[in-house]
């Protein structure tokens, strides 16, 4: 599978951490120190599927890729703008699509993009000379409790998006699930209808992702047969700095090696791995037969780990 090029778009509205701070009893000292992030994207009038068709838009005039070339789109989300018609299905005639494409909306949360991207080198094997667009895209602000201090501060929106082929090496991938409603979990019904906004154990999660995505990157290299020394660049879904920094003393490897943006976007969930590749593209950091390795988790429990040749 091959990534050809990423696209992103972000809402205009910032959230900073000084005006977090006059709606809910929180400071910029705590937020940066506990979780690196000074501000987020918040979305005023920008959709799930508006931010998804924007990202693949600008994904497809840098690829090159006309919209009859499109076999399938994927759309990673929790927060799409409705249950059904699917966010892809719209993306379809956002972009005047053809007909003949296979479009669905699928939610692994946080570990979204890598699910999407697995999932995506399957089907396009079946589809020759066709491309597939894998996007991630996130509206979370419509199910934060911004009450709560100790969810609301990490969440952003945002879209990425990849224009994927099959051709080249095959990617490896690392998946796992344990499923889990306590932990972590956003749009639960309530017995009168309505909708939970999302509720997080913080600890828990914190715990389930700094043992689970170091034991899953190991097997994952184990698989391929590389060291991590070989890898090129590693990019971790961004949830949580001090996360980053837990996986990367587990693996005994340089922080540095780790691309890290939170401090921008927060927790942008689906949308937080392309977004950083979109960035890390366009400042000139990837190359062409680069090995890549991305890792993701979040709410399910979900987790996996994939390795891809640029
Ligand atoms: O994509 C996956 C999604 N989720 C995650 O990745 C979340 C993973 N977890 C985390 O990132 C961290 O657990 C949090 C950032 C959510 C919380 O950090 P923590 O170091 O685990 O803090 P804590 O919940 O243990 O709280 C420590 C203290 C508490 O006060 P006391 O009881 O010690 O007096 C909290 O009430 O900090 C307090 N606190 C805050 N203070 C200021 C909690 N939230 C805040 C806040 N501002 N926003």
């Amino acid at each position: 599978m091959q990534i050809i090029a990423m696209g992103s778009c972000l809402p205009e509205g910032i959230l900073d951490n000084e005006q977090l701070s006059r709606m809910v009893e929180t400071n910029d000292e705590w937020i940066v120190t506990r979780t690196g992030i000074r501000q987020r994207h918040i979305a005023h009038g920008e959709t799930t599927l508006s931010l998804a068709a924007a990202a693949a838009r600008q994904a497809m005039e840098r690829a090159g890729v006309a919209p009859d070339r499109i076999g399938l789109v994927v759309v990673c989300t929790f927060t799409p703008d409705q249950a059904t018609p699917s966010t892809a299905c719209l993306v379809q005639q956002e972009l005047g699509l053809g007909q003949d494409v296979l479009a669905f909306d699928l939610n692994a949360a946080c570990s979204g993009f890598i699910y999407g991207l697995a999932t995506a080198e399957g089907l396009l094997s079946r589809m020759e000379g066709r491309y597939g667009l894998v996007i991630g895209s996130e509206v979370i602000s419509r199910t934060v409790d911004y009450t709560d201090r100790g969810t609301c501060i990490l969440f952003g929106d945002g879209a990425g998006a990849a224009v994927v082929s099959a051709e080249g090496p095959a990617a490896v991938a690392d998946f796992g699930c344990n499923g889990d409603l306590a932990v972590l979990s956003a749009g639960v019904r309530r017995e009168d209808g309505s909708a939970a906004p999302l509720a997080m154990n913080g600890k828990e999660v914190f715990r389930f992702a700094v043992s689970t995505v170091p034991a899953s990157i190991r097997k994952l290299l184990d698989k391929a047969g590389l060291s991590l020394d070989e890898v090129d660049h590693i990019v971790c879904h961004q949830a949580n700095h001090r996360i980053v920094e837990s996986i990367a003393r587990h693996l005994q490897t340089d922080l540095g090696r780790f691309y890290e943006n939170i401090e921008f976007y927060g927790n942008t969930s689906a949308a937080s791995i392309p977004i950083a590749l979109c960035e890390m593209q366009e400042k000139g950091l990837l190359h062409r037969g680069d090995t890549v390795l991305l890792a993701g988790f979040g709410s399910g429990l979900t987790w996996g780990s994939l390795l891809l040749t640029w």
